[in-house]
């Protein structure tokens, strides 16, 4: 029993909001914390990015990533300084002047038109352009005492508009579905007959905002035109349950060449912006929010799914051929996340509670393994566990299938999500255990590093590798949920004033 009888006494005493939500609190949620108690936790969340910025800016700067155990550097996104760009919009809520300015010293010089790799059209409007979007709206307004030079907000904009305008032409296809991976300095491309889900579908929410603040609208054309296949999927074949629809869209046609569904890395965001589009004008996205309601009350009825051994646990399955695949991954963790963002915003309690219960699930792969990191992919088909982890099976109702961790913030993320629209302080906890855990595993003497194996004591072998997402999204979130309200803080109800982009990147929503 963690309830102590004054803290009970306590709820007892805020019955008036606790009825507000009215699924079963964990015991711990009777938990209150002090205000100091968050501050020194969100002050531990601002020293782990500390540590990774000053070993960054020591070893790889300006480059793309740290190369955290041999502190070498790699240029794995374009060699724009993706770390960088990518730290921005946390350093601006951390309040990280240090950071902000060396970050924006940094984007002035920074030539879109030039690079030696394949460019990414998903990767870079991601992490680039909704980096610099971000840092705008950011800096013009509610952390406007942060930018010293007006001259280098407008650049976050001025350089925006400019890496638009080298992106553009990978719409320029019969149907106006992009190409993802391109040759910037020929135009060219992979040649690639077909182009996936998520990474057609991940692009509106930034392309939109450069049209909205440049008001030049062929970016958010462009992007719409592409999504409206996605939203009206032909042939019918592509959309096996209502709203629920295909991995692969042919460029020649946009239409869809199969019927595999799921919310997994692949499809994942897809789903996210469709909701968070209304988020960021409920009058222009109205339709994209009718089609996210059909897949989550599809996903509701036929995705969700629960381990033989511990039925409580709510996981969803993937769709392929008439059968259902019982797998998950870390990726599609943001589920839980976008089911209470909908659910708060709808005001449609049925989809909170669901989000509810897959955020109890994510947390099931984090608490069960010796780490207290969840893994990248596992499974409970009772017919594929493997004959080495049946006990694990039976006990936690997964085996791994990637025990890896790659820094990844989806379970960090919907745990975010769940505290600030229920204030449930158990989702803080759960925060605070898993950056714990990161801490503990991942860090290097100059940064985090991706791990092997999160059943390990120690987490297995360390990769060389420091995803820029790690300052993007997974130290923001751990932050955000100890740090105090602010106006870029997730809201409940139809309060939102900004968005997250998929990165974690706060965009302002149009109508305000
Ligand atoms: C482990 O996760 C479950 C959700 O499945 C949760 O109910 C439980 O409180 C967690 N345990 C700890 C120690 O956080
Ligand atoms: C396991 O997941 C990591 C992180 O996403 C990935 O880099 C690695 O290739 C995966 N391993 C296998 C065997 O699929
Ligand atoms: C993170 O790790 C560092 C180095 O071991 C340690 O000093 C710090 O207290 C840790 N933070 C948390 C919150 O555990």
């Amino acid at each position: 029993m963690r309830i102590s009888s004054l803290s009970l006494l306590f709820v007892l005493g805020l019955a008036g909001s606790a009825t507000a939500y009215p699924y079963p609190y964990p015991e711990s949620g009777a938990i209150q914390r002090s205000e100091s108690e968050n501050q020194a936790k969100a002050d531990a969340v601002k020293e782990a990015f500390q540590h990774a910025w000053n070993g960054y800016v020591k070893y790889a700067f300006p480059h793309d990533e740290l190369h955290p155990v041999s502190n070498g550097y790699g240029d794995s996104r374009n060699g724009w300084g993706a770390s960088a760009v990518d730290a921005l919009s946390t350093a601006i809520i951390m309040g990280n002047r240090d950071a902000v300015q060396k970050i924006l010293d940094h984007i002035e010089t920074i030539d879109f038109s030039k690079t030696n790799s394949e460019v990414s059209l998903f990767e870079t409007t991601i992490r680039y352009l909704g980096g610099m979007l971000s840092g705008y709206d950011l800096l013009q307004g509610p952390a406007a005492n942060l930018a010293p030079k007006e001259t280098q907000v407008d650049a976050l904009l001025a350089q925006s508009k400019k890496l638009g305008d080298v992106l553009k032409f990978a719409f320029d296809t019969p149907s106006g579905v992009p190409y993802n991976n391109l040759d910037i300095s020929s135009k060219g491309n992979d040649g690639s007959g077909t182009n996936g889900l998520a990474v057609t579908g991940t692009l509106v929410l930034e392309w939109t905002r450069l049209s909205d603040l440049t008001g030049d609208d062929e970016y958010a054309k462009l992007s719409q035109k592409a999504q409206s296949y996605l939203l009206n999927p032909q042939p019918p074949s592509g959309e096996p349950f209502p709203g629920l629809v295909g991995s692969s869209i042919r460029i020649s046609n946009g239409h869809f060449t199969d019927e595999a569904v799921s919310w997994n890395g692949g499809a994942d965001s897809f789903y996210e912006y469709l909701i968070k589009m209304y988020v960021y004008d409920p009058k222009r996205f109205e339709s994209y929010k009718d089609r996210w309601v059909l897949a989550a009350e599809s996903t509701i009825k036929h995705l969700q799914s629960h381990p033989a051994p511990r039925p409580e646990i709510t996981w969803l399955a993937s769709y392929h051929n008439g059968q259902q695949d019982l797998s998950s991954q870390h990726l599609t963790c943001f589920d839980g996340g976008s089911f209470i963002l909908g659910g708060t915003v709808l005001d449609r309690q049925e989809f909170i509670d669901f989000g509810l219960k897959l955020v109890d699930g994510c947390e099931a792969t984090y608490n069960q393994t010796l780490t207290g990191i969840g893994p990248d992919s596992w499974g409970w088909d009772p017919k594929r566990v493997p004959s080495d982890q049946k006990d694990f099976y039976e006990k936690a109702g997964f085996y791994m299938d990637n025990g890896s961790y790659n820094l990844r913030p989806e379970v960090i993320e919907s745990f975010y999500y769940a505290y600030r629209v229920t204030g449930n302080e158990i989702y803080r906890d759960w925060v605070w255990n898993s950056f714990k855990a990161i801490n503990a595993t991942c860090r290097t003497d100059s940064g985090f590093a991706a791990v092997s194996n999160v059943n390990t004591a120690g987490g297995g072998a360390k990769y060389d590798n420091e995803e820029s997402f790690l300052f993007a999204e997974v130290m923001k979130y751990a932050y955000l949920v100890h740090a105090e309200d602010a106006p870029w803080q997730v809201q409940k109800g139809q309060k939102n004033a900004f968005v997250f982009n998929t990165e974690a990147h706060p965009v302002r929503v149009a109508h305000t």
